[in-house]
């Protein structure tokens, strides 16, 4: 399943529901924790389990749920809402701290697991082995409200969202870079975009329409990666059958470990 684009959209805004159809985001996670208020959270379930059942969303798009945290586990009135909401594809966990097995057993959905508090980093090992886990996210926002930093340092971490990435790899999870804030600022977008696919995220969230595309872009692979790749597997294979392992290409050095990461990348587009 592809998740290079995972846009949010508030539970409670039925105009944005309605819009996310027609948008062109592998997933859209259909909020119900922190862009929705208290007192429209029971009205956004009731909104959203309509909605859904109403409209075509076709089968192309991940639908996913983000639920309300309560106290060391998830709100019970969300996870029953999940499961009367045939649609959804999976569920959002955020503030996650511990294996969440529990919520897979309860719904059956996939969980997409969002890291955003110290604990939740420390216990990444447990929560990435989660039965029902498919991918990894971060918060960067409420993780450095947790270790009272700021956003500016915990956006684009390499340092975290490469333990993001290994928990994830590690156990067939997708990992997945979280938010960016700035709104107007889409070059700032990208080139965070670009520094998580290069450490080897397969998408990111996103909080606007205009986000989308970019980071559709980002994630995939390039013609030029494509060519390239199919090149040095052809390249390769040539002088492996003359039994050499170590060849000049375009003044680089190619050898076994270039041929696998190519190998693997032509084998993923067929
Ligand atoms: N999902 C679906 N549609 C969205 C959208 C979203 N997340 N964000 C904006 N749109 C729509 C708007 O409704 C508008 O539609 P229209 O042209 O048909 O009227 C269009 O895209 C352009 O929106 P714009 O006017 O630029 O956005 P805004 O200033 O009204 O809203 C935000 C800005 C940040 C409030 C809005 O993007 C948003 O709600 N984002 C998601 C917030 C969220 O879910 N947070 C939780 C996770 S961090
Ligand atoms: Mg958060």
């Amino acid at each position: 399943m592809l998740r290079r684009s995972q846009l949010f959209v508030p539970g409670n805004e039925e105009k944005k529901i309605r819009k996310s159809i027609s948008l062109d985001a592998d997933s859209i996670i259909f909020d119900l924790e922190d862009s929705v208020p208290e007192g429209a959270k029971s009205a956004a379930r009731d909104t959203l389990q309509d909605l859904l059942k109403q409209l075509e969303w076709g089968p192309k798009k991940e639908l996913c749920l983000r639920i309300n945290k309560k106290g060391n586990g998830y709100s019970q009135e969300d996870l029953d809402a999940v499961t009367r909401m045939e649609k959804v594809d999976s569920v959002v966990l955020p503030k996650i701290e511990d294996d969440a097995g529990k919520v897979y057993d309860y719904t059956g959905k996939n969980l997409i697991c969002l890291v955003e508090t110290a604990r939740g980093l420390v216990n990444l090992p447990k929560i990435a082995a989660s039965k029902g886990a498919a991918a990894l996210s971060f918060g960067p926002q409420d993780y450095a409200n947790s270790v009272r930093g700021n956003v500016a340092s915990y956006s684009s971490n390499a340092g975290i969202l490469g333990m993001i990435v290994a928990a994830a790899r590690s156990n067939d999870l997708d990992p997945i870079d979280g938010v960016y804030f700035e709104l107007a600022n889409l070059e700032g977008f990208k080139q965070a975009a670009k520094t998580a696919r290069g450490l080897g995220c397969s998408g990111k969230q996103l909080v606007h329409p205009s986000q989308i595309p970019i980071a559709n872009q980002i994630f995939s692979p390039s013609h030029e990666e494509i060519n390239e790749a199919a090149r040095i597997v052809e390249l390769y294979e040539k002088a492996e059958k003359m039994n050499t392992g170590a060849l000049r290409v375009d003044d680089r050095l190619i050898d076994a470990v270039h041929y696998r990461r190519a190998k693997d990348l032509v084998t993923r587009m067929e």
